[in-house]
């Protein structure tokens, strides 16, 4: 066995890897009984959390709403999938820590009335009532800063910023830590714990269209199902129907995200038209602009095509200008930006990769089929958004369950570290790339499009087979051991591409994000089940 530099070798008892809302949460809460460490692959604060608009849902408002009402839209969200009993616990915990959440100073919108406990709450598709807290629509910046200054003041846990997790060491069916990536001096490390929770969020950016930041590269699932863990779900990919359309001169930089426009726009009242001016919803569902995200996505692109355009239209026409400057304030910036003023002109919006129901399995403790190995937020899958997630149920999802997770890990703590250098097998003290960067960009153009176009909002067995074998192609030239940032992300991206098309083509049926040209109907008879991904 290769002999580690004691300075590479870094100890805590619960370590974990992302720092989005899932991870923070965790942190919090280990924090209290252990040494944490977190990893993060960009700099601390470089999340999907950050980037999150619309809100978080729970239901505070006692006199309208309860725990019960957002199971129940819920559970009708996710198509016959959700586990009622990870529901239940979302929806009751949520709320306890949201409290928490303003307890520790989060700035959520204010209202004038006393109805939803003196908070503005905000209306989005298949909510039946009104209870997303938000922060203006950068509510996930107001989350991010409101548990990492709190994790910063309490000075408890240690920060590696820019490492990327490399693999998990496993002995035994143990997790016992990581190998991981400096990203600054390029070494390789080895973080050892009495257990590991992984919180790397989603898989976004293995499609050409995403509303994800370039970092949702699928990393800790790839990880995680190399190391033996299992994964679900891996078919259900959710589409945001509104991310806006670049115009040309920022149509070639495709790893950036696009833009979103929240879901909160069309709750205030924004109507969707298609390029002949029409407005189109009626069409497709009652609930029209508010309907479950996966009908409002296949709708907008099947007038796209209809249309042959490469987008709809928002118009915010009928809601008073100033209201759309205070509620809506950075999409009223970024557009500007853009060259487009949101009070007078129509957006051009097109559904965009945004988030993924599938993930490690785990149960409603956050624990996998490995020993010491948890998992939480994005990442994991534990049946709690089902086929198809609610609209703002993902920041609830990371809060409740990365706090879970912590709790469930205590446990571990009698293990000791010492005896985890025997389970480390092999060693790679400086990392050596095998791609040139122009390469690594072609094959994750490749892999992009051909998810986008083949698993994307409209799935076949024909585009599947087609995706299957082009993946395939492209996995046969990276049979190395990735030495860079982008090599090991690459590689995730391939192996988390093969298992969401494996999926696809194995569930023929059509249910919630998850649509089948050659089985447009949901089969319950044979199909109202999760389905564990293995290739
Ligand atoms: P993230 O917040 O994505 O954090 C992942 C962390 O893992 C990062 O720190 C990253 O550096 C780290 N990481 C990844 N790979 C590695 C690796 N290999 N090694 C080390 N570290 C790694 N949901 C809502 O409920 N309401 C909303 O309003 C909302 N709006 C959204 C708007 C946008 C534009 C987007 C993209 C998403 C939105 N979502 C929203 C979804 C929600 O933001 C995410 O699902 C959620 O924030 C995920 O949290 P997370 O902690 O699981 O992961
Ligand atoms: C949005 O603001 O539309 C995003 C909300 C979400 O993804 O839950």
């Amino acid at each position: 066995m290769q002999e580690y530099n004691k300075s590479m070798i870094k100890t805590g008892d619960l370590l974990i890897i992302g720092g989005g809302i899932a991870g923070l949460s965790a942190a919090l809460e280990a924090s209290k009984y252990g040494q944490v460490i977190i990893l993060t692959k960009g700099k601390i604060g470089e999340t999907a959390t950050k980037s999150a608009q619309g809100g978080i849902a729970a239901a505070i408002d006692k006199l309208h709403d309860s725990a019960d009402f957002h199971l129940e839209d819920t559970l009708a969200a996710g198509a016959g999938l959700c586990d009622e009993k990870a529901v239940r616990i979302l929806v009751t915990e949520g709320v306890e820590r949201v409290k928490e959440l303003i307890e520790m100073g989060a700035q959520f919108d204010r209202a004038e009335t006393e109805a939803g406990g003196g908070f503005a709450l905000a209306l989005e598709g298949a909510h039946k009532q009104r209870r997303i807290l938000h922060a203006g629509d950068a509510t996930g910046e107001e989350i991010q800063r409101t548990l990492g200054a709190k994790i910063v003041a309490e000075n408890k846990v240690k920060i590696c910023q820019q490492t990327i997790g490399i693999e998990l060491i496993i002995k035994d069916n143990h997790c016992l830590g990581i190998k991981a990536l400096d990203l600054v001096s390029g070494q390789t490390k080895v973080f050892l714990a009495k257990a590991t929770i992984i919180a790397t969020g989603g898989v976004g950016q293995t499609y050409l269209y995403t509303t994800n930041p370039e970092d949702a590269t699928g990393d800790g699932i790839a990880m995680a199902y190399r190391a033996g863990a299992e994964v679900s779900d891996m078919e259900f990919v959710q589409f945001h129907p509104t991310s806006l359309v670049q115009s040309a001169e920022f149509k070639d930089i495709i790893a950036l995200p696009r833009f979103l426009i929240s879901e909160a726009v069309r709750g205030e009242g924004a109507k969707l038209l298609n390029n002949k001016g029409e407005r189109f919803m009626d069409k497709y569902d009652i609930q029209k602009e508010l309907a479950p995200r996966d009908i409002v996505s296949r709708a907008i692109f099947e007038e796209m095509k209809q249309t042959n355009s490469e987008h709809v239209f928002l118009s915010l026409a009928g809601i008073n200008p100033e209201v759309i400057k205070k509620r809506f304030p950075m999409i009223y910036k970024t557009c500007l930006e853009r060259g487009l003023d949101i009070t007078k002109d129509n957006i051009p919006v097109a559904p965009a990769a945004h988030y993924f129901m599938g993930g490690i399995t785990t149960d409603v403790d956050g624990k996998t089929n490995i020993n010491g190995l948890y998992a939480a937020g994005e990442c994991a899958s534990l049946g709690v958004h089902g086929a198809n997630r609610l609209a703002s149920n993902s920041l609830l999802d990371g809060l409740v369950f990365g706090h879970r997770a912590a709790l469930a890990a205590k446990i571990q703590l009698p293990t000791s570290t010492s005896s985890f250098l025997t389970g480390i097998q092999t060693h790679h003290p400086t990392s050596t790339s095998h791609l040139k960067p122009n390469e690594i960009q072609r094959f994750k153009l490749i892999i992009k499009s051909h998810m986008w176009k083949n698993v994307g909002i409209i799935r076949s067995k024909e585009s599947l087979e087609q995706a299957k074998a082009m993946i395939s192609s492209v996995e046969k030239q990276l049979n190395f051991e990735p030495g860079s940032k982008e090599e090991i992300e690459l590689k995730n991206m391939v192996l988390v591409a093969k298992l969401i098309t494996q999926a696809a083509l194995e569930r023929t049926e059509s249910r919630g994000a998850h649509f089948r040209q050659d089985f447009p109907r949901t089969n319950n008879q044979n199909w109202q089940k999760h389905l564990t991904c293995k290739i």
